[in-house]
């Protein structure tokens, strides 16, 4: 049977651009099917009416791609590749185990420690990625009893810790103190989970704010650092430490997959508690450990972000610089404060739309615009940025009552980088604002 849809962007069938829509699969059982299906039905034909949230344009050498993390232009630095050279000819891959098993001083351990220094906090532990950091850090901290309280937009692997928990989300107004307020004092002391800069928005926390709230209820605070650690305070030390709210934040986690422009994650708190979650997070035992040129990376990369500022200064200036042209232009970018810039479109399939557009029409010729992880910066990209789809990026969360993204809606985001020579391509947001 096939789908005469018309695609947001031509005219195809959704056949043409998705052979395996029309497939069956005869060996599988109609639980499995079910769950495809739905896919097919309503995320393909449906939400995205043919098209593909995730699929942009291949994007070409000249293109400006506007997908990526790496705030501070960090991927290709050379002192930090050669770190990561020397380590992986030194010792291979290394032993290849669970971090649990590792004794004595290294590379990871230097940077744990140097770390936990920059953020002002007791200890830090690495974990295999920002997502493991958050689910293992629920999971071994809640239970059925705990009531966690979730900012609506906390990032998703935060959720999907609380499944992994088996503990109850109560999730409060975003950004909205006196809603949590409000829910602490129904459901009583827990743990509060917030992000200090928003993935989708760019928007800040209320940190102050919520410290005093948590403390009022006996609630455990977990601040998600994915996207200010290295970006905020004079040596990358993060918002939470910039503000001096160290010492009333339990915990403080982050993906090394942003600022640090690599792959990993970290929690960082009380020496204590940081040697219970180091054996006892069910991802730390039971997935494999960093590799020693991944942890030499990690070390190089401190020491860059925490010496060279003029990384900061520059990306903030860059993103004031985009934020005051898109809004020049008519764009709503009110909320964003940060290196993150959102241009709500409204439904799915009109997030294609504006896609497309920018693709295709006479803007930059934005090469993608698609969630960060899954696109590295080309060669001779001078725009990060990336498109994120609440309900995309949520749908592994779509199981947790309250979650977000069961009424999502699309946005596209752009980050602007450090090496961004954004003036040189001056009229970057006047193209955008063009289509
Ligand atoms: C706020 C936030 N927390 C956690 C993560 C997960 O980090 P990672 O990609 O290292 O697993 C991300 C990344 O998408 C994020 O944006």
């Amino acid at each position: 049977m096939s789908l005469p849809i018309i695609l947001a962007s031509g005219t195809q069938s959704i056949s043409q651009i998705h052979p395996l829509f029309e497939q069956t699969a005869p060996g599988d059982p109609g639980f499995l099917q079910g769950r495809v299906n739905a896919y097919y039905r309503n995320r393909v034909e449906g939400d995205w009416r043919g098209g593909h949230i995730m699929k942009g344009r291949t994007p070409g050498g000249s293109d400006l791609v506007l997908t990526s993390n790496d705030y501070l232009s960090l991927s290709t630095h050379a002192e930090i590749v050669e770190a990561q050279v020397a380590a992986l000819r030194e010792n291979g891959r290394g032993v290849l185990r669970s971090d649990v098993f590792r004794n004595g001083e290294d590379e990871l351990g230097k940077f744990e420690t140097g770390l936990a220094a920059l953020m002002g906090a007791e200890d830090v532990v690495t974990c295999q990625s920002g997502w493991n950091a958050n689910v293992g850090l629920l999971q071994s901290m809640a239970n059925e009893e705990t009531p966690v309280y979730l900012d609506m937009y906390a990032h998703t692997s935060l959720w999907e810790g609380v499944l992994s928990a088996g503990a109850t989300a109560r999730p409060f107004k975003h950004n909205d103190p006196e809603s949590l307020d409000r829910m602490a004092a129904k459901h009583g002391a827990g743990v509060v989970c917030v992000d200090a800069v928003y993935s989708t928005s760019g928007e800040i926390a209320p940190l102050r704010a919520m410290t005093e709230v948590a403390e009022r209820h006996g609630c455990v605070l977990v601040v998600d650092e994915s996207h200010s650690l290295g970006i905020f305070g004079a040596r990358g030390e993060g918002l939470v430490e910039d503000l001096g709210l160290s010492g009333q934040v339990h915990f403080r986690t982050s993906s090394l997959s942003k600022a640090f422009a690599a792959r990993g994650g970290i929690v960082a708190g009380s020496a204590r508690n940081m040697e219970y979650f180091r054996y006892e997070s069910r991802p730390a035992i039971f997935s494999s450990g960093i590799l020693p040129s991944e942890a030499a990376g990690f070390l190089a990369t401190l020491e860059v972000i925490a010496r060279e500022d003029w990384r900061r200064a520059r990306l903030q200036d860059n993103a004031a610089y985009l934020r005051a042209g898109l809004d020049a232009l008519g764009y709503n970018v009110e909320a964003s404060r940060t290196q993150i810039i959102s241009l709500v479109a409204g439904p799915e399939e009109n997030t294609i739309l504006l896609r497309d557009a920018l693709e295709t029409a006479r803007c930059v010729r934005v090469g993608v615009l698609r969630p960060g992880h899954l696109q590295e910066p080309l060669p001779g990209a001078v725009f990060g940025a990336r498109g994120t789809v609440r309900r995309a990026v949520g749908q592994a969360a779509g199981g947790v009552r309250g979650h977000p993204a069961r009424g999502g809606h699309g946005r596209l985001g752009i980050h602007p980088q450090t090496e961004i020579p954004l003036r040189a391509h001056g009229t970057a947001a006047q193209r955008i604002g063009s289509v």
